[in-house]
Protein backbone atom coordinates (compact mmCIF):
# COMPACT_ATOMS: atom_id res chain seq x y z
CA UNK A 1 0.00 0.00 0.00
CA UNK A 2 0.80 3.50 -0.81
CA UNK A 3 0.57 5.61 2.45
CA UNK A 4 0.59 9.55 2.18
CA UNK A 5 0.11 11.14 5.52
CA UNK A 6 -0.32 15.29 5.62
CA UNK A 7 -0.83 17.85 8.54
CA UNK A 8 -4.03 19.52 6.93
CA UNK A 9 -7.62 17.81 5.23
CA UNK A 10 -7.16 20.97 2.33
CA UNK A 11 -3.50 19.00 1.66
CA UNK A 12 -5.07 15.48 1.86
CA UNK A 13 -8.12 16.86 -0.51
CA UNK A 14 -5.51 18.35 -2.80
CA UNK A 15 -3.75 14.96 -3.25
CA UNK A 16 -6.76 12.96 -3.23
CA UNK A 17 -8.43 15.45 -6.32
CA UNK A 18 -5.24 15.28 -8.02
CA UNK A 19 -5.23 11.47 -8.12
CA UNK A 20 -9.03 12.07 -9.31
CA UNK A 21 -8.16 14.72 -11.95
CA UNK A 22 -5.86 12.47 -13.38
CA UNK A 23 -7.84 9.53 -14.14
CA UNK A 24 -10.86 12.27 -15.36
CA UNK A 25 -7.99 13.76 -17.92
CA UNK A 26 -5.54 10.80 -18.90
CA UNK A 27 -9.00 8.09 -20.00
CA UNK A 28 -11.28 8.56 -22.48
CA UNK A 29 -14.25 6.68 -20.46
CA UNK A 30 -12.94 6.62 -17.08
CA UNK A 31 -15.03 4.25 -14.85
CA UNK A 32 -14.78 5.71 -11.01
CA UNK A 33 -16.07 4.07 -7.68
CA UNK A 34 -18.04 6.55 -4.88
CA UNK A 35 -18.32 6.37 -1.55
CA UNK A 36 -20.67 8.74 0.49
CA UNK A 37 -20.67 9.75 4.14
CA UNK A 38 -18.50 12.54 5.46
CA UNK A 39 -15.00 11.00 4.14
CA UNK A 40 -15.14 12.49 0.76
CA UNK A 41 -17.09 15.33 0.95
CA UNK A 42 -14.40 18.01 0.95
CA UNK A 43 -12.93 15.98 -1.88
CA UNK A 44 -16.39 16.55 -3.79
CA UNK A 45 -16.56 19.90 -3.02
CA UNK A 46 -12.56 20.30 -4.51
CA UNK A 47 -13.90 18.29 -7.57
CA UNK A 48 -16.83 20.35 -8.03
CA UNK A 49 -14.51 23.79 -7.84
CA UNK A 50 -12.20 21.90 -10.73
CA UNK A 51 -15.10 21.53 -12.74
CA UNK A 52 -16.21 24.86 -12.35
CA UNK A 53 -12.76 26.73 -13.05
CA UNK A 54 -12.95 24.23 -16.06
CA UNK A 55 -9.89 22.30 -15.05
CA UNK A 56 -11.79 18.90 -15.06
CA UNK A 57 -15.17 17.50 -16.72
CA UNK A 58 -17.24 14.11 -15.89
CA UNK A 59 -18.03 14.15 -19.59
CA UNK A 60 -17.45 10.28 -20.55
CA UNK A 61 -17.23 9.52 -17.12
CA UNK A 62 -19.02 6.50 -15.35
CA UNK A 63 -19.88 6.02 -12.15
CA UNK A 64 -20.78 3.04 -9.68
CA UNK A 65 -21.51 3.83 -5.98
CA UNK A 66 -20.29 1.50 -3.38
CA UNK A 67 -23.49 1.25 -1.21
CA UNK A 68 -27.36 2.04 -0.23
CA UNK A 69 -29.85 1.41 2.50
CA UNK A 70 -32.31 -1.39 1.79
CA UNK A 71 -35.67 0.48 2.20
CA UNK A 72 -34.39 4.23 1.16
CA UNK A 73 -35.90 5.29 -1.86
CA UNK A 74 -33.57 7.97 -3.89
CA UNK A 75 -36.02 10.99 -2.35
CA UNK A 76 -34.89 10.16 0.98
CA UNK A 77 -32.70 12.70 2.36
CA UNK A 78 -30.33 10.34 4.19
CA UNK A 79 -30.13 8.15 1.23
CA UNK A 80 -26.76 7.47 -0.44
CA UNK A 81 -28.96 8.17 -4.18
CA UNK A 82 -29.86 11.77 -2.36
CA UNK A 83 -26.30 12.50 -0.98
CA UNK A 84 -24.60 12.27 -4.38
CA UNK A 85 -27.09 13.78 -6.65
CA UNK A 86 -26.69 16.87 -3.75
CA UNK A 87 -22.79 16.36 -2.92
CA UNK A 88 -21.21 16.02 -6.63
CA UNK A 89 -23.94 14.81 -9.53
CA UNK A 90 -26.33 18.16 -9.92
CA UNK A 91 -23.06 20.59 -9.68
CA UNK A 92 -21.09 18.67 -12.35
CA UNK A 93 -21.24 17.81 -15.91
CA UNK A 94 -21.96 13.96 -15.13
CA UNK A 95 -24.67 12.09 -17.54
CA UNK A 96 -27.25 11.10 -15.62
CA UNK A 97 -27.80 7.67 -17.50
CA UNK A 98 -24.08 7.13 -16.48
CA UNK A 99 -24.30 7.01 -12.74
CA UNK A 100 -24.92 4.02 -11.07
CA UNK A 101 -26.28 3.30 -7.70
CA UNK A 102 -27.70 0.11 -6.14
CA UNK A 103 -31.56 0.23 -5.71
CA UNK A 104 -32.23 -0.33 -2.22
CA UNK A 105 -35.74 -0.40 -2.57
CA UNK A 106 -36.07 -3.48 -5.18
CA UNK A 107 -38.26 -5.88 -4.71
CA UNK A 108 -35.71 -8.61 -5.67
CA UNK A 109 -32.25 -7.49 -4.15
CA UNK A 110 -30.37 -10.40 -5.58
CA UNK A 111 -31.01 -9.82 -8.75
CA UNK A 112 -30.30 -5.90 -8.44
CA UNK A 113 -26.61 -7.20 -6.87
CA UNK A 114 -26.30 -9.78 -9.80
CA UNK A 115 -27.74 -6.99 -12.18
CA UNK A 116 -25.06 -4.43 -10.51
CA UNK A 117 -21.77 -6.74 -11.00
CA UNK A 118 -23.02 -7.45 -14.60
CA UNK A 119 -23.53 -3.24 -15.03
CA UNK A 120 -19.68 -3.09 -13.66
CA UNK A 121 -18.41 -5.49 -15.72
CA UNK A 122 -20.46 -3.98 -19.10
CA UNK A 123 -18.73 -0.65 -18.29
CA UNK A 124 -15.11 -2.31 -18.64
CA UNK A 125 -14.87 -2.16 -14.82
CA UNK A 126 -13.87 0.41 -12.14
CA UNK A 127 -10.68 2.45 -12.78
CA UNK A 128 -10.53 4.40 -9.78
CA UNK A 129 -12.48 3.02 -6.73
CA UNK A 130 -12.62 6.04 -3.93
CA UNK A 131 -13.09 4.04 -0.31
CA UNK A 132 -14.13 5.20 2.81
CA UNK A 133 -12.84 3.31 6.16
CA UNK A 134 -15.54 2.21 9.03
CA UNK A 135 -14.26 2.40 12.59
CA UNK A 136 -14.20 -0.92 12.95
CA UNK A 137 -12.72 -1.79 9.37
CA UNK A 138 -15.57 -1.44 6.94
CA UNK A 139 -14.95 -0.87 3.47
CA UNK A 140 -18.04 -0.33 1.69
CA UNK A 141 -21.12 -1.61 4.05
CA UNK A 142 -18.84 -4.95 4.24
CA UNK A 143 -18.57 -5.58 8.16
CA UNK A 144 -15.94 -7.29 9.81
CA UNK A 145 -16.40 -11.62 9.54
CA UNK A 146 -17.65 -11.12 6.01
CA UNK A 147 -16.32 -12.92 3.35
CA UNK A 148 -13.20 -10.69 2.11
CA UNK A 149 -13.84 -12.22 -1.99
CA UNK A 150 -17.83 -11.29 -1.85
CA UNK A 151 -19.22 -9.66 -4.36
CA UNK A 152 -22.15 -7.13 -4.57
CA UNK A 153 -24.70 -8.77 -1.38
CA UNK A 154 -26.80 -7.70 1.05
CA UNK A 155 -25.89 -7.18 4.14
CA UNK A 156 -26.44 -6.40 8.30
CA UNK A 157 -25.06 -3.26 9.27
CA UNK A 158 -23.00 -4.16 13.09
CA UNK A 159 -24.26 -2.19 15.79
CA UNK A 160 -21.31 -0.27 16.08
CA UNK A 161 -22.12 0.72 12.30
CA UNK A 162 -25.08 1.77 13.06
CA UNK A 163 -24.04 3.89 16.17
CA UNK A 164 -22.15 5.40 13.86
CA UNK A 165 -24.64 6.42 11.17
CA UNK A 166 -27.16 7.37 13.37
CA UNK A 167 -26.03 10.85 13.67
CA UNK A 168 -27.64 11.22 9.97
CA UNK A 169 -30.96 10.28 11.53
CA UNK A 170 -33.54 11.78 13.67
CA UNK A 171 -34.21 8.78 15.44
CA UNK A 172 -31.45 6.08 16.35
CA UNK A 173 -34.63 3.63 15.02
CA UNK A 174 -34.73 5.46 12.07
CA UNK A 175 -31.25 3.94 11.07
CA UNK A 176 -32.15 0.65 8.44
CA UNK A 177 -30.50 -2.36 9.33
CA UNK A 178 -29.91 -3.70 6.23
CA UNK A 179 -27.88 -2.41 3.41
CA UNK A 180 -26.97 -3.69 -0.04
CA UNK A 181 -22.90 -3.31 -1.34
CA UNK A 182 -20.25 -4.17 -3.56
CA UNK A 183 -18.57 -6.87 -1.87
CA UNK A 184 -15.00 -7.31 -1.12
CA UNK A 185 -14.14 -9.03 -3.94
CA UNK A 186 -16.12 -6.31 -5.89
CA UNK A 187 -13.61 -3.39 -4.54
CA UNK A 188 -10.42 -5.55 -5.13
CA UNK A 189 -11.00 -5.97 -8.85
CA UNK A 190 -10.85 -2.32 -9.58
CA UNK A 191 -7.37 -1.14 -11.13
CA UNK A 192 -6.80 1.78 -7.99
CA UNK A 193 -8.26 1.84 -4.70
CA UNK A 194 -7.90 5.46 -3.13
CA UNK A 195 -8.60 5.11 0.46
CA UNK A 196 -9.25 8.64 2.85
CA UNK A 197 -9.26 8.52 6.60
CA UNK A 198 -9.35 11.16 8.82
CA UNK A 199 -9.81 11.98 12.67
CA UNK A 200 -8.81 9.81 15.70
CA UNK A 201 -11.69 7.50 15.84
CA UNK A 202 -10.20 6.15 12.41
CA UNK A 203 -7.15 5.34 13.65
CA UNK A 204 -7.31 1.57 15.21
CA UNK A 205 -9.10 0.56 11.95
CA UNK A 206 -6.55 2.39 10.19
CA UNK A 207 -3.64 0.60 11.89
CA UNK A 208 -5.10 -2.86 11.69
CA UNK A 209 -5.70 -2.12 7.80
CA UNK A 210 -2.26 -1.28 6.87
CA UNK A 211 -0.13 -3.04 9.18
CA UNK A 212 -2.69 -5.60 10.70
CA UNK A 213 -2.76 -9.15 9.59
CA UNK A 214 -5.46 -9.87 6.52
CA UNK A 215 -8.62 -11.14 8.16
CA UNK A 216 -11.99 -10.72 8.22
CA UNK A 217 -11.83 -9.29 11.56
CA UNK A 218 -10.56 -5.45 9.46
CA UNK A 219 -12.33 -5.99 5.62
CA UNK A 220 -10.11 -3.27 4.93
CA UNK A 221 -7.05 -5.19 5.56
CA UNK A 222 -8.08 -7.38 2.21
CA UNK A 223 -6.57 -4.36 0.55
CA UNK A 224 -3.33 -5.47 1.74
CA UNK A 225 -3.63 -8.03 -1.55
CA UNK A 226 -4.67 -5.20 -3.85
CA UNK A 227 -1.70 -4.39 -6.52
CA UNK A 228 -2.80 -0.68 -6.54
CA UNK A 229 -4.11 1.04 -3.24
CA UNK A 230 -3.15 4.51 -1.79
CA UNK A 231 -4.13 5.31 1.49
CA UNK A 232 -4.33 9.24 2.37
CA UNK A 233 -4.56 9.96 6.12
CA UNK A 234 -4.28 12.89 8.50
CA UNK A 235 -1.91 12.89 11.32
CA UNK A 236 -5.20 11.83 13.82
CA UNK A 237 -6.11 9.20 11.71
CA UNK A 238 -2.29 7.99 11.35
CA UNK A 239 -1.27 7.65 14.78
CA UNK A 240 -1.22 4.64 15.75
CA UNK A 241 1.37 3.42 12.84
CA UNK A 242 4.22 1.78 13.65
CA UNK A 243 5.66 1.93 10.53
CA UNK A 244 5.65 5.36 9.31
CA UNK A 245 9.03 6.27 8.69
CA UNK A 246 9.09 3.45 6.37
CA UNK A 247 5.92 5.14 4.69
CA UNK A 248 7.45 8.42 4.68
CA UNK A 249 11.35 7.06 3.66
CA UNK A 250 8.88 6.00 0.54
CA UNK A 251 7.40 9.08 -0.12
CA UNK A 252 10.86 10.78 -0.07
CA UNK A 253 12.21 8.63 -2.41
CA UNK A 254 9.47 8.78 -5.55
CA UNK A 255 10.20 9.78 -9.03
CA UNK A 256 8.75 13.08 -10.00
CA UNK A 257 6.25 11.18 -12.21
CA UNK A 258 5.19 9.04 -9.09
CA UNK A 259 4.37 12.18 -6.92
CA UNK A 260 0.74 13.51 -6.33
CA UNK A 261 1.65 16.70 -5.37
C1 LIG B 1 -20.02 4.85 2.29
C2 LIG B 1 -19.25 3.67 2.68
C3 LIG B 1 -18.69 3.51 4.04
C4 LIG B 1 -18.04 4.78 4.58
C5 LIG B 1 -17.57 4.54 6.01
C6 LIG B 1 -16.97 5.81 6.60
O1 LIG B 1 -20.44 4.76 0.95
O2 LIG B 1 -19.09 2.81 1.87
O3 LIG B 1 -17.75 2.46 4.03
O4 LIG B 1 -16.98 5.15 3.77
O5 LIG B 1 -18.64 4.12 6.81
O6 LIG B 1 -18.00 6.74 6.78
P1 LIG B 1 -17.64 8.26 7.12
O7 LIG B 1 -16.91 8.78 5.95
O8 LIG B 1 -18.99 8.94 7.28
O9 LIG B 1 -16.83 8.25 8.36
Amino acid sequence: MEVIIRATLDACTSIAATIVAKHLRERKCPVLGLATGSTPERLYAELIAMFRRGEISFGGCTTFNLDEYVGLDASHPQSYHYDMRTKLFDHVDLEPSRTHLLDGCSTDLRAECRDYEQRISTAGGIHLQILGIGANGHIGFNEPFGSLSSRTWVKILSRRTLEDNARYFQDRNDVPRQVITMGVGTILKAAHCLVMAFGRQKAEAVCQMIEGPVTARCPASALQLHRRTTVILDEPAACLLQHRADFEWIERNKLPWQRYD
